[in-house]
Formats: structure tokens, C-alpha cells, sequence
């Protein structure tokens, strides 16, 4: 049977110049390199310049995605951005993008789902060109935490980072097996049920401010490792495929502990999950395409590979994506 297939045809990523360190934050609240470090990962993160928006760090993500698939903007007519800190509250920043990447037709629109943006942003990028309303679409996500950190509260503002990821995706011809090329499953959830564990203390129509990162870090956890193994299982049962399949797992960079625990409850090797977490932080729905670009760059993720995208955030909003590269 022919199918039509979405096959990631490059990746790039940008992250801004200014690096923050723990050492600077335990300048800042009382932490320290050690407690980061041990209960995250994470040792740096990139923090967005005075003027340096959401979108211009899309744009410089998404001009190397489309230079690694030798495409032109032009070539583009899809944008879907993932991201929780748009530029301004409207229009949306992919329309922004759209501009700066001086492309003239096609569609660009946002989606908000928090950590887990890059995920729906595949997920709704695949079935746009799955149906035939697209044929090449690049798949952002992108973002400036830094903006809606509370930078007194060390229980969250130690663990987030700025930075931009994306992919281009194609429509080609395949035959419907999971022998394919390109996005074989996406899987999504969400439960608005756990709001109060993760949310920024304001918005637009409730207080008129774009409010601060407001999180249950421990619960947040414990849900994040039941919930990411489940949908990682679902999604490779649906791909016809099982956990001995899968050549890279590439987690949300939340905290290294968070990945351990999902491959742990997988039963994937720890060797098999790339974590970029360490040097960038939790960069929201950028995350996703940041460490993807870093492993495909650097040789680790081959062409034929299976991988297994995921990704967890506020909602909560939680999915997959199996992919062969
Ligand atoms: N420096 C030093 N001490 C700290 C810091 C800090 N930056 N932050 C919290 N503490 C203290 C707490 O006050 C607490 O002190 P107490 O024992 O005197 O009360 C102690 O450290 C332990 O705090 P816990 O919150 O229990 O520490 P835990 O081991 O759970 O680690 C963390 C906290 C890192 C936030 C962890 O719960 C976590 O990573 N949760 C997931 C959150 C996450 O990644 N969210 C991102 C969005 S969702 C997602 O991406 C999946």
C-alpha cells in the first residue's frame, strides 16, 4: 500500500551567546554547583541578549535546518512553532519567522504545549502532510524560559535555559510498514487535571502579565517517568515495533535523573539516550530538537535509525514520536 510518509530531511538548532553557569546562580539565590549538578544534570545554560526574541533564535535554528536539507525558505509551506514565550501575544511567532526567513506563501501558525511543544508541533506537522495539505514543512520549537523564570525562586529558575530547535520535514511516497523513512507514529496526551503542579502565575485574560514558572518539582517527577515510559511503550506497540528496536531515544531535557528513570522503566541502556541537558538546561519545546541536532551532527544518529522522540510538560501534555532517520 502507498502511503505518504513525513522524512526529516535535516535539523539545526541556535543557542544565544550568553552562558550562565551554577557558580553565577549561586551568585544569585542559595544554591550550588553541587546540588544542581547531583539532583539534575545541568551546568550551564544559555540565556537570550536584551532584544534577542523567541523568534529570531527560531530563525536562526530553522536557517540551519534548511541549509542541512539543502532547501530555501521558499521551498517551505508549513511552519509550525512550538513555544510557550512567543514574542508578543499576537500574532503568532512562526508568522514572525515566516518573515524573517523572507517566505512569502504557505502557512505558519504557534503551539502551545509547554515543554512537550516540539512533540505536538511534529505530531500536527505530520498529519498536515500526511493529508496532502503540505509538502515541506519545517518543525520548530523555540524559546526564551529566561523571560517567565522567578529568578528568587532557586526551585525553578536553576533549571531552565534559552535556545531553538528544528527540523524540515518532507512528504514522500512509502509503503506503509515500519520499514519506512520518516515519522512512523505520534502518540499525545494531556490531563488538565495536574494544572496546579505546573503553570506560570499569569496570562493574558486572568491578570493582563505573562506571569512566572510555578512548579511541584517532586510530583512533577514522579508523574514525568510513569507517564513518558507509557507513551514511549504505546508508541513503539503502535509502530509495530518493541524497545529492542529502538537505535536513540531523545528525551525532553528535563533533568538527567528524569531520563535515567524512563530508560530504567523501558528497559533501554543508558548509552542509547542522548542527553544534551548537562549544557543546555530545560529549554522548554526547543529541547526536543536541540539534542537531535547534536546527535545527528555529530554522527550518532545514522540514516535507518528508530527513534524515539518524547517529551512532558505543563497541562500536563505528555507524547512520542517513532521515527526512522
Ligand atoms: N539549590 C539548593 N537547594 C534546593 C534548590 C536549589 N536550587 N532547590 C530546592 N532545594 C532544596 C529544597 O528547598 C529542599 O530543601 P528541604 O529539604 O530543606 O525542604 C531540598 O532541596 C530538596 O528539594 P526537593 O524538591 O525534594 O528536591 P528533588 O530531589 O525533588 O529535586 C527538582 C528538585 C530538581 C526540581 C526535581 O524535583 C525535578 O527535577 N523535578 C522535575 C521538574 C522538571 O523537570 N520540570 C520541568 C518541566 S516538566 C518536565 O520538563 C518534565
Amino acid at each position: 500500500m502507498s502511503v505518504r510518509r513525513s522524512v526529516i530531511v535535516g535539523c539545526g538548532s541556535y543557542l544565544p551567546q550568553k552562558v550562565l553557569t551554577n557558580h553565577d546562580l549561586a551568585k544569585l539565590v542559595d544554591t550550588s554547583d553541587e546540588w544542581i549538578v547531583e539532583r539534575t544534570g545541568i551546568r550551564t545554560r544559555h540565556i537570550a541578549a536584551e532584544g534577542e526574541f523567541t523568534s529570531h533564535l527560531a530563525t536562526k535554528a530553522a536557517q540551519r535546518a534548511l541549509q542541512a536539507a539543502g532547501l530555501k525558505a521558499g521551498d517551505v509551506d508549513l511552519i509550525v512553532l512550538g513555544t510557550t514565550t512567543p514574542d508578543e501575544t499576537f500574532p503568532a511567532t512562526a508568522t514572525r519567522v515566516q518573515e524573517q526567513l523572507g517566505m512569502t506563501r504557505g502557512v505558519a501558525f504557534d503551539v502551545q504545549a509547554v515543554c512537550s511543544g516540539f512533540i505536538f508541533s511534529l505530531a500536527v506537522a505530520d498529519n498536515f502532510l500526511r493529508l496532502g495539505q503540505a509538502e515541506t514543512a519545517l518543525v520548530i520549537g523555540a524559546e526564551t524560559f529566561s523571560r517567565i523564570l522567578d529568578w528568587s525562586d532557586r526551585s525553578t529558575c536553576v533549571l531552565f535555559g534559552d535556545g531553538a530547535g528544528a527540523v524540515v520535514l518532507r512528504a514522500e511516497q512509502a509503503t506503509g510498514t515500519s520499514q519506512d523513512r520518516g515519522v512512523l507514529t505520534t502518540k499525545l496526551h494531556s490531563d488538565g487535571r495536574q494544572h496546579d503542579l505546573l503553570y506560570a502565575s499569569g496570562g493574558v485574560s486572568s491578570t493582563k502579565t505573562a506571569g512566572v514558572v510555578r512548579m511541584d518539582g517532586p510530583k512533577v517527577f514522579k508523574h514525568a517517568v510513569e507517564k513518558l515510559a507509557d507513551v514511549v511503550h504505546e508508541s513503539l506497540a503502535d509502530a509495530g515495533l518493541g524497545a529492542s528496536d529502538v537505535n536513540w531515544v531523545v528525551p525532553h531535557q528535563a533533568n538527567r535523573r528524569i531520563l535515567a528513570g524512563v530508560s530504567k522503566k523501558l528497559g533501554i541502556e543508558d548509552d542509547k539516550v542522548i542527553v544534551t541537558v548537562d549544557h543546555h538546561a530545560n529549554t522548554s519545546a526547543a529541547s526536543v530538537p536541540l539534542a537531535l541536532t547534536e546527535a545527528v551532527q555529530d554522527g550518532r544518529i545514522k540514516p535507518d535509525d528508530i527513534v524515539v522522540l518524547e517529551a512532558m510538560g505543563g497541562g500536563f501534555s505528555w507524547g512520542a514520536a517513532v521515527v526512522r532517520m
